[in-house]
């Protein structure tokens, strides 16, 4: 089951935080600030931001919930809608694909018995395709929360995916706390 928290206050040492990120950039450019503290706000809101989670983060940043909604619905590394405790991004871009990105991830979907965008009903698992991951010397390439897995094959993936559901890995963490 997908868990749909709906974040919208951070706790005490998250806002903290986020009040030092702010601070890095001159008065009244806090809008500079909105990638790392939307980033937080999608970990801490089990790796997905609601429409109310934005508002939040808008309201700290004192922009306009457009302003907001613009970016996160531009990146691919946002979520807009609930994810899996494990989000699997397969890189589907020009060198993975000639080496690979289509069998690799036709065999996720085999496993997993979901299509990209969907999420398995135990919630443990979300696949997503995205573009370049900047990392094309070594394709065919996935992300898994902060990871990257290189040269992958249908059998790495294999072992991978048994790895995950064995600890019921969970991909989205704070990454200003790891
Ligand atoms: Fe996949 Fe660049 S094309 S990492």
């Amino acid at each position: 089951m997908q868990k749909k928290l709906n974040l919208t206050e951070f706790n005490s040492d998250t806002l903290a935080l986020v009040r030092q990120i702010i601070k890095r950039y001159p008065e009244g450019r806090q809008k500079s600030a909105l990638l790392p503290v939307l980033h937080i706000a999608q970990a801490e809101n089990n790796g997905w931001l609601s429409a109310e989670t934005m508002d939040y983060v808008a309201s700290l940043l004192d922009l306009q919930p457009i302003e907001v909604y613009e970016v996160a619905s531009f990146y691919s590394m946002f979520n807009l809608q609930a994810v899996g405790n494990c989000v699997i991004e397969v890189c589907q871009t020009g060198p993975c694909w000639l080496n690979g990105a289509e069998e690799l991830l036709a065999h996720f979907e085999k496993r997993l018995g979901i299509k990209p965008g969907e999420t398995t009903p135990d919630g443990r698992f979300t696949l997503k395709t995205v573009e370049c991951l900047a990392a094309c010397g070594n394709a065919p390439v996935i992300q898994v929360g902060t990871e990257y897995h290189e040269n992958l094959t249908p059998q790495k993936a294999d072992v991978l995916l048994d790895k995950w559901q064995e600890e019921n890995k969970i991909s989205h963490t704070n990454p200003y706390l790891l």
